[in-house]
């Protein structure tokens, strides 16, 4: 398995890789009709991708089957803190593959100057809320009806790490 940053010529595989995990999951922002995304818009926000907003790709013999994307606010007071989403192909779970993605990242944010990692997760989403308490994650509280899926609420929690 090989990780690494996103390049534009990702493009059209990446937009596949996306359509595929949101329909495989209610758990990411996106739903599927919110992804109709065409690879030439894509590949013009990856040219645009830096040390404020990156995505890394995890590839199995060249198919993507994970991504990260990490950003953070160009602000003074607050560009230390870096925000960042996961996901895994359903065939490619239990893997690894979303605790290296995490390592890679936390490498690249040391190497800015980044000092706090934080996310948001759906409460009831058992496996993503293990996987960021064995790579270090703490939850720091609760925001309620966060997200709303059909007519429903979610409460998520709000979990960070500091560097
Ligand atoms: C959450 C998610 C990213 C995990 O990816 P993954 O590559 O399967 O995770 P890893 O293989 O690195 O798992 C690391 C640890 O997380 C925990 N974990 C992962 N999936 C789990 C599951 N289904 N049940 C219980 N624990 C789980 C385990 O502790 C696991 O370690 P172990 O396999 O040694 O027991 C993946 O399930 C996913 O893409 N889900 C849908 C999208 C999503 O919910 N993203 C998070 C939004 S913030």
């Amino acid at each position: 398995m090989e990780i690494r940053q996103i390049k534009p010529s990702d493009s059209k595989a990446f937009v596949q890789f996306y359509q595929e995990l949101v329909s495989q999951t209610d758990y990411l922002l996106f739903t599927p009709e919110e992804t109709s995304q065409k690879a030439s818009q894509e590949a013009s926000f990856i040219k645009k991708y830096d040390d404020y907003k990156q995505v890394f790709v995890a590839l199995e013999e060249d198919k993507i089957v994970g991504y990260l994307g990490i950003g953070r606010s160009h602000l003074s007071k607050l560009s230390h803190v870096a925000k960042f989403t996961v996901g895994v192909l359903e065939d490619h779970k239990r893997q690894g593959i979303a605790t290296k993605l995490i390592q890679f990242a936390e490498k690249w944010a040391k190497e800015r100057g980044i000092k706090r990692l934080e996310l948001t997760v759906i409460t009831k989403n058992k496996p993503a809320v293990a996987l960021f308490q064995k790579t270090g994650f703490k939850e720091e509280g609760t925001r309620k009806k966060s997200m709303k899926l059909e007519e429903k609420y979610f409460d998520e929690f709000l979990m960070a790490k500091t560097l």
